[in-house]
């Protein structure tokens, strides 16, 4: 198993994406400690799953961040795997959209983020390693997408700096980045015909990917198998015509 005895946090880790990489990284052997606002979807999740407790945290709450991590450091006295996948979109024109909005996808998809980061790099030691969540709209521009999109690409500039910094400890940063995928956001998105026929022409491959494809791609980032993969955002998209 190739996560045999480490200890992750997954944050947003009972819903969409994150759900299937909590499961996926029980099955490769972690106890993860699974983050969110809503223990009783995390109840529904992982209920009788031994190795995943559930710990609330609202990521854009330094207190609540702190708190995450304070009981990782009691419960188990250190930390080797981080994924801060937490994330929103509030869509529409630049135009149009509210403050509130924007606030709401800067402070859950960065602000967020950051906090994660800076509270688990205190925790991790070297061989440590801290995944981030982008998207394939990170990379890309689209209309409707102001806020999310600029979140999404500032992640993966804090990855690569924050990379630079914890190099030296042993820690390594890396940034997954989706591309449509038929789990949480991508298949809301999907749902909507008037919005998703503009999409689909862009899937090179056809199709939609899969929540297992996207966790499967943070096992490798969570495990020894990516001991020299630093500051690099992967791209697990099936390949987008942009
Ligand atoms: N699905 C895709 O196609 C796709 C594509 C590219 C990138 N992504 C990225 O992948 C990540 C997961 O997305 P998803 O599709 O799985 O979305 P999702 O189904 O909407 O799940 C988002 C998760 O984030 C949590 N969350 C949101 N705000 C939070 C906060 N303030 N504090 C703590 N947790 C919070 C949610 O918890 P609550 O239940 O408390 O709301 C939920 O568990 C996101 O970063 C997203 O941008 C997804």
């Amino acid at each position: 198993m190739l996560l045999d005895g480490k200890v992750a946090v997954v944050t947003g880790g009972a819903r969409g994406l994150g759900r299937h990489i909590t499961a996926r990284f029980v099955a490769e052997g972690a106890q993860v400690v699974c983050a969110g606002r809503d223990a009783l979807v995390a109840k529904s999740a992982f209920g009788d799953v031994d190795r995943v407790v559930f710990h609330p945290v609202d990521v854009r709450d330094e207190d609540s961040v702190d708190a995450l991590f304070s009981f990782v450091r009691g419960e188990y006295g250190r930390l080797d795997v981080l994924v801060a996948n937490a994330g929103v979109s509030r869509p529409g024109p630049v135009t149009e959209l509210s403050t509130q909005s924007w606030a709401e996808v800067f402070e859950t998809n960065l602000t967020g983020v950051f906090l994660c980061l800076r509270a688990a790099a205190g925790l991790l030691g070297p061989g440590g390693r801290i995944i981030t969540l982008s998207s394939v709209l990170g990379a890309n521009a689209v209309a409707g997408g102001s806020a999310y999109c600029a979140s999404k690409a500032a992640v993966e500039m804090l990855t690569k700096v924050s990379a630079l910094e914890l190099a030296e400890a042993g820690i390594t940063v890396n940034c997954l980045s989706p591309g449509f995928i038929d789990e949480g956001m991508g298949k809301n998105l999907a749902a909507n015909e008037a919005v998703w026929s503009k999409f689909r022409p862009k899937l090179a491959g056809g199709r939609m990917g899969t929540a297992a494809e996207i966790a499967e791609a943070a096992v490798f980032l969570a495990s020894s198998r990516s001991s020299y993969v630093n500051g690099h955002v992967l791209e697990v998209n099936g390949g987008i015509r942009w």
